[in-house]
């Protein structure tokens, strides 16, 4: 398993540029489902979560194409023959976002096998508002031997109300209803640029949809969709890790090739905490001039604060004057961060949902454990300022959605390295400050 050796202290300068939105460019891969034309999709990070999707594909039939070299981000997908109309749970189990296949599946194949995800370590992590999006759609849906069958000749257009919002909920059903017979008329849709991006290349595949971005999603469906040519949008909460690399390290950095528009909740935000920014274009300009002061945060559906950029924003609250209430509403339970910063010296107390987070306390080198992608983001952003050389085990949640992380960081002077688990350490002084932290 490969570890992440950071040496803190380095102010990061110049430019980084951000890849293409993970979270976005997995439903559009999962829309290639819905033709036997190929899909044609650019701006495709070279992420595990990526990799992952690419093998479900294929194992269902599809042919997948990856471009090399200069077009190395750029992936041809076509589904021909759908051969296998199924998502196992040995890849199910890996990522939670191979559930996209359902709706897609079942609307082009008029059956589908998908296994439930089960929980993950951000929390339990049901489907159950996929499963009742396709019944009100006119799918038959079973579950057994941990997997969920639907079958349904043809989709029949239908309102569905979704009782909470959900991000990749909005997304499997949006892609179900386009091949659907009749109008569907999707309420209270998750609002994410990911959902937008995914309808607009719907759109050029030939279905009619109206709405997306907004709670309200109006879908008439055609009897058949077309492929596309499509560019996913900028990862937001990538950009977003950067901006906070760049404040946290006393940096002058700018990040290329970003949507500002995505990134309102977190710019206002720092903002509140003294973090300098100046958008301009696709760019975002910041120069971290600490101190910071204490911001509470509570994270929220967009286009409030992202979940996905709480744990990060965390690792920066360690830094700031004054004390942070950073309240998590959307998993129950994102905190797993919150122990390993208190190992490299921070001051967090958890309370269920809020985490209590009093600063400024001075980071020291630790050897930590990162659980999932964005804790693991959270400790690389702590290690940046921290005092010597900490290691990060299980790198392999960071690469699910990050890439090349250590290349970008290290090209705007981050004293970052990866190590493979047989290669020894050799000279290396980890101090392990658990002794010194706070409890959580
Ligand atoms: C997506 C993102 C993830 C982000 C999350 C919230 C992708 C691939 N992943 O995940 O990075 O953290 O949105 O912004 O886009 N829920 C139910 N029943 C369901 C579905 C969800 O109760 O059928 C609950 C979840 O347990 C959670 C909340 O709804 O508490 C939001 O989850 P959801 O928006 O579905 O997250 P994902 O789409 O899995």
């Amino acid at each position: 398993m490969d570890k992440l050796v950071i040496r803190g202290g380095n102010p990061l300068l110049g430019t980084i540029r951000v890849s293409g939105a993970k979270n976005a460019a997995l439903p559009c891969m999962a829309a290639a489902l819905l033709t036997e034309e190929p899909v044609i999709l650019e701006n495709i990070p070279q992420v595990r979560d990526i990799q992952t999707t690419r093998n479900l594909l294929a194992a269902m039939g599809a042919e997948v194409e990856l471009g090399y070299g200069r077009a190395q981000h750029r992936t041809t997908i076509q589904c021909k023959n759908l051969a296998a109309p199924e998502a196992s749970y040995e890849l199910v189990k890996t990522m939670r976002a191979s559930t996209l296949v359902l709706g897609p599946l079942v609307a082009r194949c008029g059956s589908a096998r998908v296994s439930l995800p089960g929980g993950c370590a951000i929390g339990a992590r049901p489907i159950d508002l996929h499963i009742k999006g396709l019944e009100r759609l006119g799918a038959k849906i079973t579950q057994d031997h941990g997997y969920v069958e639907a079958s349904s000749p043809r989709l029949k257009g239908a309102e569905i109300v979704f009782d909470k919002i959900t991000v990749t909920g909005t997304e499997d059903l949006l892609m179900a209803a386009t091949l659907a017979d009749g109008e569907t008329v999707m309420q209270n849709c998750a609002r994410e640029p990911e959902v937008a991006d995914l309808a607009d290349l719907l759109n050029k595949m030939g279905a009619k949809i109206e709405g997306a971005g907004t709670p309200t999603i109006r879908v008439q469906g055609v009897a058949k969709l077309h492929g596309a040519r499509h560019r996913i949008i900028p990862d937001r909460i990538e950009a977003g890790t950067f901006i906070i690399a760049g404040a946290l390290t006393g940096g002058d950095l700018n990040i290329a090739n970003c949507e500002p528009s995505h990134l309102g909740a977190l710019l206002r935000k720092l903002e509140e905490t003294g973090v300098k920014t100046v958008t301009s274009g696709d760019s975002i300009r910041v120069m971290g001039d600490a101190p910071f002061r204490a911001a509470d945060m509570v994270t929220e559906e967009y286009p409030g604060f992202p979940t996905d950029m709480q744990a990060q924003y965390m690792a920066l609250a360690t830094q700031a004057e004054g004390t942070s209430v950073v309240t998590e509403n959307i998993f129950e339970n994102r905190f797993m961060h919150a122990q390993e910063l208190v190992r490299m010296g921070a001051n967090i107390k958890i309370e269920g949902r809020r985490a209590i987070v009093r600063g400024k306390t001075p980071l020291s080198a630790a050897a930590v454990l990162a659980s999932d992608l964005r804790a693991s983001a959270s400790l690389v952003l702590a290690a940046l300022v921290a005092d010597g050389e900490t290691i990060i085990d299980r790198v392999y949640h960071l690469d699910r959605g990050y890439e090349n992380i250590e290349e970008k960081l290290r090209g705007v002077g981050a004293q970052i390295r990866r190590i493979g688990e047989m290669i020894p350490p050799r000279n290396r002084r980890v101090t392990d400050r658990s002794a010194h932290g706070q409890t959580v």
